[in-house]
């Protein structure tokens, strides 16, 4: 079956039984500041898990394009890719377990017609620590649902994900994971920070039985081995519970379903190829790089790569050396290396990139859009001219970075770095062509010493000012306009003020989530467990624009990072910040109203600033609120 026709099938499955189909959100996460992709169907609807009224009702359906930064080292096998189609369904507290599994169950077997013999099934096998039990339901609604088809499913205790390999399957088709079989944005209960929501889950995974477990990956095989024998094709999370500041957790006040299924795999298991890029998405992708190139690792990162960049141009990102813009940078020079390394096998000869690369490149865009015509909006042009504008930008230094890179003995993470920074030439690029010189480098290193670099501002999320490409860090500022940066910058010093007057007026409880600034607003998230009052919102506006009058100068003082910290300085506790940081100062010598940990930029008197006016205060998740505000000149 063609991908088309699953996604057709799954949406209208799902609004046969109840489920309204909404939009595929952006790539680029609205208002949640705690990630920078989309990279599940769930993400945008994470307030409705905790309980917010979605105005689409408690059933919900559909296709969400998702990207995955942190599979960019697994792409170039037959099944990892960066960005993927997610079907999904949910129920905001509605129906549960006894509802979902039997209907996906009924999806795979009737409708895509997939053989329930190559189907196996993991469970959450509980957590002790945390108190959450193993998860009996689900156990028992799969042995029901198989034996109705036949199989006698048995389960197994491998309990640890350690064990299976050692194990290997003994006979079951269900099977218990612990953390594997949880799921949250964050990962594990253990990694997850208070007021996240998580639960168990329990998985799908097609049986390829073609393709031959590799020991590689440990001496039996199991469903969650890598070796590509099983591959997950869909997860059911029953998030109902929340983490508590003590580090325990409750229920929410719902049971709710989160399913998620790649589109893509389940189309690889509907036509029993473990190739996914074989099917009708990627394959005509691949068939446009020119076949004297048989190299298939390579052409899978081209097409994976080209891909995911068209969707994120056409999703406003543009290349830059911060947050989502330095990923599809990172996207885009990796595959024009790739492909010039497809065409000429290696730089031996040559330091410049060709341009027949480019070519290669643009053709694939162009299939990309002939494939999703109808299905998404895709800007040919536009992709193509950011692409070729990062292609010639990319060419100007890359001719010195080669020669670096030539006259080097040995690539550690500082000078990889240095690379980066003087050439750009990305990780990625490095390890692709410095060959043995590069062995030892590894992503882990190279990302700690790229931390290490990046100025306070970036590390925590006051790094993030959002919307029209505005990023502002400190010795290097980048804004659409002077006008635009002007005006960030007296809301970037009203943000301090607003943080500020909201200890002065709600308390020290209150604590900085995250902010975002655009030259139209501030929006500033913070801990506080109920609505503001009108009479706090007029306290803290009032705060705000007093210090406005007063015309306080700001000043800056760095210090050890310990220092201030002790000092009293407010600052982000999510932020990594460096070893030696500022602090900023807004007050004179009768009165410190403001002192924080930031990068600037800032104004020099508060009076530049001029009238602040609070637009909403609204939820932002469990426990954090929210609010906008603006300058009225
Ligand atoms: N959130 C779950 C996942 O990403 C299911 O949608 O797997």
């Amino acid at each position: 079956m063609e991908s088309s026709e699953i996604r057709k099938r799954f949406l209208k499955f799902f609004e046969e039984r109840g489920h309204t189909l909404i939009p595929s959100a952006s790539l680029v996460p609205e208002g949640d500041v705690t990630t920078l992709f989309t990279g599940s169907g769930m993400q945008p609807l994470i307030k409705y898990l905790l309980g917010e009224k979605h105005p689409k009702g408690v059933r919900l359906v559909n296709s969400q394009k998702s990207f995955r930064a942190e599979d960019i080292d697994e792409v170039g096998d037959n099944r990892h890719t960066t960005f993927f189609e997610m079907l999904g369904n949910w129920s905001l507290g509605d129906y549960f377990k006894q509802e979902q599994l039997p209907w996906f169950f009924e999806f795979l077997t009737e409708e895509i017609g997939l053989d329930p013999n190559k189907l196996y099934v993991t469970v959450f096998a509980g957590d002790p620590e945390n108190n959450v039990p193993r998860d009996m339901e689900s156990v028992e609604i799969w042995k029901r649902l198989f034996k109705e088809k036949g199989i006698e499913a048995k389960d197994v205790e491998l309990i640890t994900e350690k064990n299976a390999s050692e194990l290997g399957m003994q006979g079951g088709r269900i099977f218990y994971y612990s953390t594997k079989n949880w799921w949250s944005r964050a990962g594990a209960p253990a990694q997850m920070p208070p007021h996240e929501p998580g639960g168990p889950d329990s998985e799908v995974f097609f049986e390829f039985t073609d393709a031959r477990h590799d020991e590689k990956f440990g001496k039996y095989c199991h469903p969650n081995c890598d070796c590509g024998h099983f591959m997950e094709i869909g997860n059911s999370v029953f998030m109902e519970y929340i983490k508590k500041e003590d580090g325990t957790f409750e229920n929410l006040a719902q049971q709710n379903v989160d399913f998620g299924g790649g589109l893509e795999r389940i189309t690889a298991a509907s036509r029993n190829d473990p190739d996914m890029f074989n099917i009708d998405l990627l394959k005509p992708l691949i068939s446009v790089l020119p076949t004297a190139d048989t190299d298939q690792r390579r052409k899978c990162i081209i097409v994976d790569h080209a891909r995911a960049s068209f969707f994120l141009i056409s999703d406003g990102v543009r290349p830059s050396n911060k947050h989502q813009g330095y990923i599809l940078r990172r996207l885009l020079r990796r595959m024009i290396v790739q492909a010039h390394l497809g065409s000429f096998g290696s730089f031996a000869g040559t330091d410049t990139l060709s341009t027949g690369a480019a070519e290669d490149i643009k053709a694939v865009f162009r299939k990309i859009s002939e494939v999703y015509q109808g299905i998404y909006p895709l800007n040919l042009n536009l992709a193509n001219e950011v692409f070729t504008d990062e292609f010639n930008r990319f060419n100007r230094v890359f001719r010195d970075g080669l020669r670096e890179i030539k006259r080097l003995e040995k690539i550690d993470a500082v000078t990889a770095f240095k690379l980066y920074e003087s050439f750009g030439i990305t990780y990625e690029i490095i390890k692709d062509v410095a060959g043995a010189k590069a062995e030892t480098l590894t992503r882990n290193a190279f990302d700690k010493e790229f931390e290490k670099h990046q100025e306070i501002s970036r590390a925590g999320i006051e790094k993030k000012f959002g919307g029209h490409g505005l990023v502002l860090d400190t010795g290097e500022l980048k804004a659409g306009s002077k006008e635009e940066l002007k005006i960030v910058t007296r809301l970037h010093t009203a943000t301090h003020l607003l943080n500020a007057a909201l200890h002065k007026v709600l308390g020290d409880s209150v604590e900085q989530r995250g902010s975002d600034i655009t030259a139209e607003r501030t929006r500033f998230d913070f801990l506080f467990p109920r609505k503001l009052t009108a009479d706090e919102i007029r306290k803290i506006e009032d705060w705000v624009n007093y210090a406005i009058d007063k015309n306080f100068p700001v000043a800056f003082e760095e210090m050890p990072l310990d220092e201030a910290k002790r000092s009293g300085a407010l600052f982000f506790y999510k932020g990594h910040y460096p070893e030696r940081v500022k602090v900023y100062t807004v007050g004179n010598a009768d009165e410190v109203f403001s002192r924080e940990l930031c990068g600037g930029p800032h104004v020099a008197h508060t009076g530049e600033i001029g009238p602040f006016k609070i637009e909403k205060e609204e939820s932002s998740s469990a426990g954090v609120r929210r609010i906008r505000a603006a300058l009225s000149s």
